[in-house]
């Protein structure tokens, strides 16, 4: 199963990473946390703007991003649809537990701000019921089908991991994978 995760470096992170930070940290977004509630996910993260109204940051981040949408493993895609994106801002104590994305067929998670690598994503091998850890760092982007469970561990250090994620499904293939002579 760990092979149907893509790690992918974004080539301008140095360059996008000031602008998307200062559009971020425009945002007013909020603190999203369980509680007192017993949720079967589990989370609690200092900044964010799920479920928000669309934000300034997501037109830059997607004129800049789109083009790894397109391409997953040797599959293309002429038409992609992106159902949604967010950031989350993670601090001390900060997490997000296991849980999967619904109504899409990929997810991705951004690292713009990522000082210590033992707190990015965990993903959960359910066949061979094993926790993944992923070589991963600032400025890379995941992709994963959004089945697959994982987590943003709990961190616990005094700095900051801030993520863009997406949803996002392929509509139309492109021609030339399913054009030849057999
Ligand atoms: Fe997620």
């Amino acid at each position: 199963m760990m092979d149907l995760i893509k790690i992918r470096k974004v080539e301008k992170h140095s360059e996008m990473k000031p602008t998307l930070l200062n559009l971020i940290d425009a945002e007013k977004g909020f603190k999203w946390s369980n509680g007192d509630h017993d949720t079967d996910v589990k989370y609690n993260v200092s900044k964010t703007d799920w479920e928000q109204r669309p934000s300034n940051y997501v037109d830059f981040y997607l004129t800049h991003i789109k083009e790894y949408f397109e391409e997953y493993d040797f599959v293309n895609c002429s038409q992609g649809r992106v159902h949604n994106v967010w950031f989350h801002q993670y601090h001390k104590n900060d997490f997000h537990g296991w849980h999967v994305h619904g109504g899409c067929q990929f997810a991705s998670v951004y690292y713009l701000e990522l000082p210590n690598k033992k707190f990015a994503t965990q993903f959960y091998d359910y066949n061979k019921y094993e926790v993944i850890n992923v070589d991963v760092e600032e400025g890379d982007l995941v992709i994963f089908p959004s089945f697959i469970p994982h987590q943003s561990p709990k961190v616990l250090d005094d700095g900051r991991k801030t993520v863009i994620s997406a949803n996002y499904s392929f509509e139309e293939l492109k021609k030339f994978y399913y054009e030849f002579d057999l």
